[in-house]
């Protein structure tokens, strides 16, 4: 049996305008991770992924072209040099939430590759697990940028520039973000296609805003190699402005960013693709419970709690 994981992610600045070319920061999740075990099965059976908490069974021999899972599988059963129908079950869990801004559908198709690589005895090389888990990305999303995949893959903090290479990112000191769910689902698709269309009726406003979520990033990077993290509490907040302004917030993801700063967080902000999904909000040691039991009141589904490291 090979076991495999992947993690889910943050993005700590930069959503959206990352799109349009302007740089973000994400970091890896590992209290919120998606896991998957090849077995060989039984001669005939062909390959068999569970994707139970997906609610897939894949049947690889007879899966559609355009199921992510499935082509993500082909491709990395095809880089191993294997055959496209090996007799094995793949059995995939994850805990993290669908659609919800923590990278669960690149996690899902980054495990599944690193499995397929490990049980084939290749080493899982980040470059090819990102590059594998890209394709199935562009199934699920037309035209990511390509941070998901890559923070997943790397499961590292990253700083990501679409269409170069990404830089592994050194933060000089440890910091603690709040990760609060507000159960609501927001495709990253449809709200990448909101912005497209929206943008294309006011370029010039767009990409003004665009160039100042650069700048956050921007700074937010220099807060973390100088290892002030405590600088980045005012800049989720601006961030977070902007993302209201390009029309991706929503008054459940308000109630929660405002519920953690009454509460002592030093900001927040959303993070992903918006419309739903997951909020964050930079918490010191003495805000951490306060802010989880704020956000729970506030409505949160469920309160994670990481340290970013570097
Ligand atoms: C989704 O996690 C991040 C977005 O910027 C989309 C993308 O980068 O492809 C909203």
């Amino acid at each position: 049996m090979t076991r495999a994981q992947a993690p889910g992610k943050v993005i700590l600045a930069g959503e959206h305008a990352v799109v349009y070319g302007r740089p973000a920061i994400a970091v890896p999740v590992w209290e919120a991770v998606a896991t998957a075990e090849v077995r060989n099965g039984a001669a005939g059976a062909g390959c068999v992924i569970y994707a139970l908490d997906l609610g897939k069974t894949i049947r690889l021999a007879d899966a559609p072209h355009d199921d992510p899972l499935a082509l993500v599988a082909r491709l990395a059963l095809r880089r191993a040099g294997l055959a496209d129908d090996p007799d094995w079950r793949i059995d995939i869990a994850s805990d993290l939430p669908i659609a919800g801004g923590l990278g669960s559908g690149a996690a899902v198709s980054a495990v599944l590759v690193r499995a397929i690589l490990l049980h084939a005895g290749m080493e899982p090389a980040p470059e090819l697990v990102s590059e594998l888990t890209y394709a199935g990305e562009e199934v699920h999303h037309g035209t990511p940028s390509g941070i998901d995949n890559t923070v997943v893959a790397y499961g590292q903090p990253v700083w990501f520039v679409r269409g170069e290479p990404p830089a592994i990112f050194a933060c000089a000191a440890p910091f603690r973000i709040a990760i609060a769910d507000s159960g609501a689902t927001g495709p990253t698709r449809a709200m990448v296609d909101q912005v497209r269309a929206r943008r294309a009726a006011d370029p010039a406003r767009y990409d003004r805003w665009f160039d100042e979520i650069g700048e956050i990033v921007q700074a937010a990077r220099q807060a973390l190699e100088a290892g002030q993290p405590v600088e980045l509490g005012p800049l989720f907040d601006r961030n977070q402005a902007l993302l209201a302004q390009i029309g991706v917030s929503t008054p459940a993801l308000e109630r929660l960013m405002a519920a953690a700063r009454a509460a002592g967080a030093g900001g927040a902000k959303l993070s992903g693709a918006g419309g739903g999904g997951n909020i964050i909000a930079l918490v010191e040691d003495e805000a951490v419970e306060p802010v989880r039991a704020a956000l729970l009141a506030a409505g949160a589904k469920r309160v994670l709690v990481t340290t970013v490291a570097a």
